[in-house]
């Protein structure tokens, strides 16, 4: 087993980047055999595809080390290291974009949601983001790959990609590339902004509002939960009575991913209180989980020798492990490489 996993490095991590897939992260790192490996990174090169400051992506790059080894990434349990440092990430992407179709990057939704109205203003690297991803993940042959639900759909057209290349230049018996398989918890795969229930929680909103991220003192964290909109009706007693009200199903979400309970369990202590209720026990509860992991995360950042030391060794270890995938797709193309 190998797991693979990526997160851009722009903005601070949140808490739908948190339950949606990192929890999960640190889980897998823990609960690995002695024949499995993890692998974690920050996906650098992917945030070149949007207008970005570079002082600020690489102290963002920086922080975001600080930020997995404060939720409990650990780097000599797991390779910790990012994309810029493993070349063999865009060489992949390269050979990967002769077997990628125009018609299936057309159809990605993150695409058509980043590029808005402006899509001939878009970078060529937006558009050709998902395939880049494939090449994250193809190159180290991973079998899972941890994502929230918004990432799914690349990893449905990274194992496409997989599938054709595999077919027109390998054999059935020694396939190049293994097709991994994303793994969502169910029960975050999708933490929505807290001022607006049919948004995900995203570090690109420009109301800060919307996210609790790491980096906010645990007064900000509770005060973004009492300030989160809701509606006035008392919670239900079950799930049913959620369905039309996105702000309330995700306050519930979020409570019973930090608690590690059901929403129903959540429900049968709640059900019938108010919001002047509930909030500030989910407040509670969030800087009861988060708190710590913050405190961690404001130590660790400020320590930019041991974050470099972190990423030097996370890369040596990746650009070995990649190497006999990058040959093999060299190979497999007829191209020569001397
Ligand atoms: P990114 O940086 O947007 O998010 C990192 C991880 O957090 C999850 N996530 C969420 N989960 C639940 N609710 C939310 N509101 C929420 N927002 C974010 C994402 O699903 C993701 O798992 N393209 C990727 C980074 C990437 C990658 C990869 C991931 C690059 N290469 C290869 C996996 C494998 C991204 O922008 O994630």
């Amino acid at each position: 087993m190998r797991v693979v996993s990526g997160i851009q490095p722009t903005g601070s991590l949140h808490l739908g980047n948190y339950l949606g897939a990192i929890r999960n992260w640190v889980r897998m790192q823990d609960e690995m055999s002695s024949d499995g490996q993890c692998m974690f990174f920050l996906a650098d090169l992917h945030a070149i595809s949007m207008p970005h400051d570079p002082a600020e992506l690489r102290a963002g790059t920086l922080e975001m080390v600080a930020a997995l080894v404060a939720c409990g990434i650990d780097p000599g349990k797991a390779v910790l290291f990012n994309q810029a440092q493993v070349p063999a990430h865009a060489e992949l992407q390269w050979l990967l974009n002769g077997t990628a179709r125009i018609g299936w990057l057309n159809r990605m939704t993150q695409f058509k949601d980043k590029s808005g109205k402006n899509r001939e203003g878009a970078s060529a690297a937006l558009f050709t983001y998902p395939v880049l991803q494939a090449a994250d993940v193809l190159l180290y042959q991973d079998t899972h790959v941890p994502v929230g639900e918004d990432q799914k759909q690349h990893l449905e057209l990274a194992r496409d990609i997989a599938q054709k290349f595999n077919n027109d230049f390998a054999t059935e018996e020694e396939p190049v590339f293994t097709l991994p398989d994303p793994i969502t918890p169910p029960e975050a795969a999708r933490i929505m902004s807290l001022r607006d229930g049919s948004k995900k929680m995203s570090k690109s909103d420009p109301s800060d509002m919307a996210r609790i991220n790491l980096a906010d003192d645990t007064d900000t964290m509770a005060k973004k939960i009492k300030k989160a909109k809701t509606d006035p009706e008392p919670l239900p007693s079950e799930t049913k009575g959620l369905e039309e009200r996105p702000e309330a199903l995700n306050l519930v979400t979020i409570y019973a991913a930090l608690a590690g309970v059901s929403a129903e369990k959540v429900l049968a202590d709640y059900g019938g209180q108010g919001f002047g209720v509930f909030k500030p026990a989910l407040a509670e509860l969030l800087v009861e989980k988060l708190g710590p992991i913050q405190q961690r995360f404001v130590e660790l950042k400020e320590d930019r020798e041991s974050l470099d030391a972190i990423l030097a060794r996370g890369a040596a270890q990746a650009r070995e492990i990649g190497v006999p995938t990058l040959k093999a797709a060299y190979d497999a193309l007829g191209l020569i490489r001397g």
